[in-house]
């Protein structure tokens, strides 16, 4: 599969979103992703399916070394100290000696992102973590966490699709040598629906679906689209064997509106768009 590299992290083009998936679903669906060919898990502390993320992960067969594990630390656990301590509990949850992306969840504007950094790197110094990263930050909060890390930051976690506009913040990231981790890819189901998906994909062969997860890898940005059905995981790693043309994604680029964001609880920055 094809990689995005940053900082000497290699990430695998698109990854499995396993948001809200839970217990024997989750295994289940983590065994038949990695099976389907994907190599890349996206999981979070706050998501409470670490535990099966790891177990699905055994289960496949998959070689440890060949997947790429993401997880992350919850808003609430970001004090120096705590954040290592909610590290430790993650990996025991996942059963894993380390992962291979530990990115802060969301910022807290009540915690010194100095400490909150400083931990991170020592998570990463420690072994318990491969690479670091951040999710959900703002253009001042990269700026201010690329000047406070000893240690790379690898990449950036924020939702894209094809309705909202990130051009600033994904700038301000690759500024910064960071890859872009897309969430939400597909709107949350709000893409299959789209008339100009539709027609672009149908040219293809394609689904919208397909159309809207092509549209983000020819930008070298990273989808990790979730699924609770074993269909649409293969379906969504059909998205990798085509390719869209100038005038298709410059037509995708046109579904930008304003309004589009998905995502944006109590404890969301100041966003820059
Ligand atoms: N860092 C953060 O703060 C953050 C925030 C949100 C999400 N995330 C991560 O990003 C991942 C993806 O985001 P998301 O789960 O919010 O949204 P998403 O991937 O854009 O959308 C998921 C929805 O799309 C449907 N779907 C999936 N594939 C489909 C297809 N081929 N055709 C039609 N519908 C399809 C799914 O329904 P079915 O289950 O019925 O297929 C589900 O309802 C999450 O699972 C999580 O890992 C991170």
């Amino acid at each position: 599969m094809d990689v995005i590299e940053s900082h000497g992290a290699r990430i695998p083009v698109i990854g499995f979103g396993t948001m809200t998936l839970k217990d024997d679903v989750c295994v289940a669906l983590v065994d038949a992703a990695l099976r389907l060919g994907y190599r890349h898990l996206d999981t979070a502390q706050n998501y409470g399916n670490e535990r099966a993320v790891g177990e699905g992960l055994r289960r496949s067969g998959v070689r440890r070394e060949d997947v790429f594990v993401t997880t992350k630390v919850w808003f609430n656990r970001l004090a120096a100290g705590d954040l290592e301590r909610s590290v430790d509990e993650s990996l025991e949850r996942l059963a894993l000696p380390f992962v291979d992306l530990l990115l802060i969840h969301w910022p807290n504007a009540q915690i010194p992102l100095a400490h909150s950094i400083g931990a991170l790197c020592k998570v990463k110094r420690a072994g318990l973590a491969k690479h670091i990263g951040v999710a959900n930050f703002n253009m001042a909060m990269i700026e201010e966490a690329a000047k406070l890390a000893a240690e790379p930051l690898v990449a950036l976690q924020i939702e894209v699709h094809p309705y909202l506009d990130q051009t600033k913040i994904i700038a301000a990231a690759r500024r910064h040598g960071m890859a872009v981790v897309a969430y939400c890819p597909l709107a949350r189901g709000k893409v299959p629906a789209d008339a100009v998906l539709q027609r672009i994909g149908r040219a293809h062969g394609k689904s919208p679906a397909q159309a809207a997860l092509r549209y983000l890898e020819q930008q070298a940005i990273i989808p990790i689209p979730r699924t609770s059905k074993r269909e649409r995981l293969a379906e969504n790693l059909g998205s990798l064997d085509f390719n869209l043309s100038a005038a298709e994604m410059a037509e995708i680029d046109k579904l930008k509106r304003p309004g589009s964001r998905i995502v944006s609880p109590p404890q969301a920055p100041q966003w820059d768009t």
